[in-house]
């Protein structure tokens, strides 16, 4: 089954208008939610975010948060999904294509679920990255239909043979074609600061609330090229990577060519965060 505006449905039920604006502009929002034992993993901070996407693109949800909860546990519910995720989107509707925002549209909304493992290889072996320069637009805090510049430079990356890219700006490092970047430095995390440049992770935050936890200093700061290349740990956090280690940066490792000490100890938290939000729910 998968959720259409407020109703459950069958696949096969749905139809996307030829003119809905998230399919000839790309005028829409989305949020990828994790489930883990079929419980959802930070759904609040996940709405709070499509909301505030919307808000910036002067959007409206077609309903409120809290049925849009309701509705997302229904269908990971109905589908019997255990570790898994839902996709959700809504576009700014269907009307006549002109370029500024049609006088009236309704939102669309659709989200289905699927069951994905964790990616347990990755997150215990690391992954090698490839760095490209970041051609994006300058509102990438909004959770944007438009990917095309993550898109092709993830491409890059597979055909590099990597699981990432490593995005540049001006020599800053801002974050991952679909993650944040972090690295460590004399026992202190440091990450992107959370401006238009880069969009402010669900478990980048996550990963602030465990490191403080942990007491180890996160810093919000820009760094460059030169930073990452010599940096004692490297990481990347995202909804559906959590906590993975970096272990090569274009074809050169990062230090020992091993995932690091604090990457692990973060992981094991992060295990644990997992762990509590399960047993809070059932
Ligand atoms: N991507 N930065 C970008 C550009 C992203 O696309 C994502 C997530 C993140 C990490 O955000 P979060 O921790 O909230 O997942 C950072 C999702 C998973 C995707 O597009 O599939």
């Amino acid at each position: 089954m998968i959720l259409v505006q407020d109703k459950l449905m069958e696949q096969k039920e749905l139809h996307i208008g030829m003119e809905d604006r998230g399919y000839q502009f790309g005028d829409g929002i989305y949020e990828v939610i994790r489930i883990y034992n079929g419980c959802f993993f930070g759904m609040d901070e996940h709405l709070t975010r499509l909301e505030r996407s919307a808000r910036e693109l002067q959007m409206s949800l077609p309903y409120a948060k809290d049925l849009l909860k309701k509705r997302l546990e229904d269908l990971a519910a109905v589908n019997n999904v255990k570790d898994g995720q839902v996709y959700l989107q809504v576009t700014r509707g269907v009307a006549e294509r002109t370029h500024h925002f049609p006088d009236h549209a309704d939102g669309v909304l659709i989200a289905y679920t699927k069951e994905a493992p964790r990616p347990y290889q990755k997150m215990a072996d690391g992954i090698g990255v490839i760095t490209t320069e970041d051609i994006r637009w300058l509102r990438c805090d909004i959770k944007s239909l438009n990917l095309l510049g993550n898109v092709l430079s993830k491409q890059k990356a597979k055909d590099a043979g990597c699981d990432e890219a490593i995005l540049i700006r001006d020599g800053i490092v801002t974050e991952g074609s679909s993650s944040n970047v972090f690295i460590v430095k004399e026992g202190e995390l440091v990450t992107h600061p959370a401006d238009n440049l880069i969009l402010n992770g669900i478990t980048r935050n996550v990963l602030f609330k465990i490191a403080e936890e942990s007491q180890l200093n996160v810093v919000e700061k820009k760094f460059g090229m030169d930073d990452l290349l010599n940096a004692d740990e490297v990481m990347i956090t995202s909804t559906t990577m959590e906590i993975t280690p970096v272990v090569t940066i274009d074809g050169k490792p990062v230090q020992d060519g091993k995932p690091g000490p604090i990457t692990k100890r973060l992981q094991e938290k992060f295990n644990l965060r997992i762990h509590e939000v399960q047993s809070v729910e059932n």
